[in-house]
């Protein structure tokens, strides 16, 4: 961030809207930790291919050639990452690390940009319950926490294993929540320092409180949730590589469990979007997503014309496909088995899964033509 003068007026003298990035969000590799009992440890490790997975790689060529998308993002689990017994930091569990790299460099071979996604809620040591469990990261009222420089060590290690692949892209965190924002910012630094320390200049993606949410970018969501826009225009990146992360769902509750779409794009972020233009700052809408009905066809396709429009919105991603939903719905669905993303995907009926009734039917059509297809991941395209 903090652009330089340079880089100012040169954006200055071209503000057309340009969207880099466009694709999908792969979730599985968080999965089957979950346990309705809280139980601590539940799922951990878990077993590859049965409790979680990333990618089935025989889609990457689907998405790339005949969808012609550019960008997935891949969630991983932190506990797994860097299992209890070593705690948050440079030591991995090199099983788990291996099967993630296999997806990110599937991805990154096949000419696509991959998101790292550590989704985790800015919490670590017990998913029993995500996204409410968990030990803040950094909170030094909570013995149990991993702190801050933890972090950056985790940080440092993992994009350092990425330094020479130009197609990767950090993401800081899934969707912080119910934290001090002072202390959010300080751990989105920390991560920005961890990554640059290792060499790695690739884009960084840093989110702000409330799960990211571009609504709420300037309200107070909890009652030590100072507001995002009071924060998150203080990061400093040395090379001025990172766009705020955001996630922003078109239901009544912006959570992304509902049906019907009642909260458009236009009114919902206008703020966001003055203030990224006010601090010269660019956006990447990594979670969005809708229901396969006719309102919700209308608000996606607002949603996407809104970031084309603006050129504060630099790339989207959208929730979910993964190898692991079968007929569960990732998005949208009132508890309707609607199946996802996924290639192939099928509903609970045998009906065609969203992979048919919101992405090819929707979103597909709204993948610019002229994607970024090389170079180093990067704000300016
Ligand atoms: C992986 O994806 C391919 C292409 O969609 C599909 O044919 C295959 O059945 C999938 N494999 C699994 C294990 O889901
Ligand atoms: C590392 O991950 C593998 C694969 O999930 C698992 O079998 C193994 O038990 C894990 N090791 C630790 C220390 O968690
Ligand atoms: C969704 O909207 C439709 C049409 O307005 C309405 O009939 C339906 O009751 C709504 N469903 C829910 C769960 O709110
Ligand atoms: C979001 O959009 C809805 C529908 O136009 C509107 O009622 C609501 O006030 C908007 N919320 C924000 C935070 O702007
Ligand atoms: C946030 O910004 C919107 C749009 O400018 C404004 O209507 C609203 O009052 C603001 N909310 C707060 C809490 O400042
Ligand atoms: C949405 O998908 C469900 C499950 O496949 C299907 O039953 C329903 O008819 C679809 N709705 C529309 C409007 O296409």
């Amino acid at each position: 961030m903090a652009p330089s003068l340079s880089s100012t007026l040169l954006f200055a003298a071209s503000a057309a809207a340009k969207i880099y990035y466009a694709g999908i969000d792969e979730s599985g590799g968080e999965f089957g930790v979950y346990s309705s009992t809280a139980t601590k440890g539940t799922g951990l490790p878990g077993r590859f291919n049965v409790d979680y997975a990333f990618l089935n790689a025989s889609t990457v060529p689907i998405w790339v050639n005949q969808n012609k998308i550019n960008t997935l993002r891949v969630a991983f689990l932190l506990e797994r990452m860097c299992p209890l017994a070593y705690g948050l930091g440079r030591r991995f569990n090199e099983t788990y690390f291996s099967e993630y790299n296999a997806a990110i460099t599937a991805i990154t071979n096949a000419g696509a940009y991959a998101i790292l996604d550590p989704h985790n809620y800015m919490r670590y040591n017990d998913p029993s319950q995500q996204p409410t469990t968990g030990s803040i990261i950094g909170n030094t009222a909570d013995p149990a926490a991993a702190t801050t420089k933890q972090f950056e060590d985790f940080w440092n290690e993992l994009a350092g294993r990425y330094r020479n692949n130009p197609r990767v892209i950090f993401e800081i965190m899934n969707e912080p929540h119910d934290m001090s924002t002072a202390l959010l910012l300080q751990d989105d630094q920390a991560a920005i320092n961890g990554i640059r320390a290792s060499g790695a200049k690739q884009m960084i993606l840093a989110p702000g409180n409330g799960y990211t949410g571009g609504h709420s970018w300037n309200q107070s969501t909890c009652a030590t949730c100072q507001p995002s826009s009071d924060y998150l225009y203080k990061l400093k990146d040395p090379i001025d590589n990172t766009a705020i992360d955001i996630h922003e769902y078109l239901d009544v509750d912006f959570s992304g469990q509902h049906q019907n779409c009642t909260q458009p794009f236009p009114p919902n972020l206008s703020f966001l979007t003055s203030w990224l233009k006010k601090y010269q700052l660019k956006a990447f809408i990594s979670e969005f997503g809708g229901d396969n009905n006719t309102m919700c066809d209308n608000y996606l396709t607002q949603a996407v014309q809104y970031m084309n429009d603006n050129p504060e919105y630099i790339g989207w991603t959208a929730w979910a496909a993964g190898p692991l939903w079968g007929t569960n719905a990732p998005c949208c669905n009132d508890g309707v088995g609607l199946g996802s993303l996924e290639p192939g995907s099928r509903a609970s009926d045998g009906s065609p899964g969203l992979y048919y009734t919101v992405w090819l039917k929707v979103l597909e059509k709204l993948v610019p033509a002229n994607l970024k297809r090389s170079g180093i991941s990067s704000i300016h395209g």
